[in-house]
């Protein structure tokens, strides 16, 4: 289910916060920017708002589609033409909003083909929304709009309903049609839509780990250092960034077989990928764009 109409104001505060985040980010990736300081800069932004980050910044480059954050030891900076995807989430108190853009770094427009085509797939997807429309049309609108642009939607990355303290919550919203499992939208869901364009074969892989993590349960008191990180995030995802301390780092080694760990979504073919995301609430007349930018 989603919010109630009384938990509404604070979903839209999470959106809005999360929008101001992503705008901050796209600003921020110029080149010779540290990747770091980068996702520093959108995570401080999101707690000095009063929000928490949902999951930690993800700025994934070029044929990485997702899930990649920087390491605690990253020094890497952008590049120019790197094609960089502006990955961002906030939450208060459970109310959680998820939004993303690409960014081609310098401003140079070799890939602007690219990037519009993730957009319009965006702008087709939300268009559709409505209660009762089955999910398989904006799936359907999502990749004509895409292939439009001779480009290929990413097949295996779907957007998802939210749900209280749920990011990935049961319904997903695939970026091609008969993928879905015939569900339809109803008045007063929110749901996350996030198409991938790419040049490559339009699927991925699991790369290398991309620094985020994730406590599959519980590790009990035994291990103080261990007990003090999952009372800061539960089950959620966090970075490893934001357990950097040695006795952090050791615990964390430690607890391996506790921990899921993320790998980098890399596009199979090394084609180059870019991703647009709002969050929308089902609305009775269309989708309220609850991250729309900040005056749209
Ligand atoms: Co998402």
């Amino acid at each position: 289910m989603g919010p109630t109409p009384e938990e509404l104001p604070r979903w839209r505060e999470a959106a809005r916060i999360a929008s101001r985040a992503r705008e901050l980010g796209v600003r921020l990736v110029v080149p010779g920017a540290r990747r770091r300081d980068v996702a520093d800069a959108v995570e401080a932004y999101v707690r000095g708002a009063g929000a928490a980050p949902a999951f930690p910044a993800n700025l994934s480059r070029n044929d990485e589609a997702a899930h990649y954050t920087p390491s605690p030891d990253d020094t890497a900076v952008f590049e120019v033409g790197d094609v960089v995807k502006v990955d961002v989430g906030a939450h208060l108190d459970g109310a959680i909003a998820d939004t993303a853009d690409t960014v081609e770094v310098g401003g140079g427009r070799r890939h602007e083909n690219l990037i519009r085509a993730a957009r319009d797939g965006l702008r087709a997807g939300i268009a559709r929304v409505r209660p009762g429309v089955p999910v398989e049309e904006l799936s359907r609108a999502i990749a004509e709009a895409i292939r439009a642009r001779g480009l290929k939607p990413i097949v295996d990355l779907t957007g998802h309903s939210i749900e209280p303290y749920l990011l990935h919550a049961g319904k997903s919203i695939p970026n091609v049609p008969g993928r879905g499992g015939g569900e339809t939208l109803r008045e007063g869901e929110v749901v996350a839509i996030e198409p991938f364009a790419t040049n490559g074969l339009g699927s991925i892989r699991n790369g290398p780990f991309g620094n985020i993590l994730r406590f599959r349960r519980d590790p009990g008191p035994r291990d103080p250092v261990l007990e003090r990180l999952y009372g800061r995030f539960r089950t959620l995802p966090f970075a490893t960034r934001w357990a950097d301390a040695p006795d952090e780092r050791d615990a964390l080694r430690r607890a391996r077989g506790l921990l899921q760990a993320y790998p980098v979504f890399v596009e199979r073919a090394g084609g180059l990928v870019a991703q647009a995301e709002h969050t929308v609430l089902v609305g009775p007349n269309g989708a309220e764009v609850l991250t729309a930018p900040p005056g749209a």
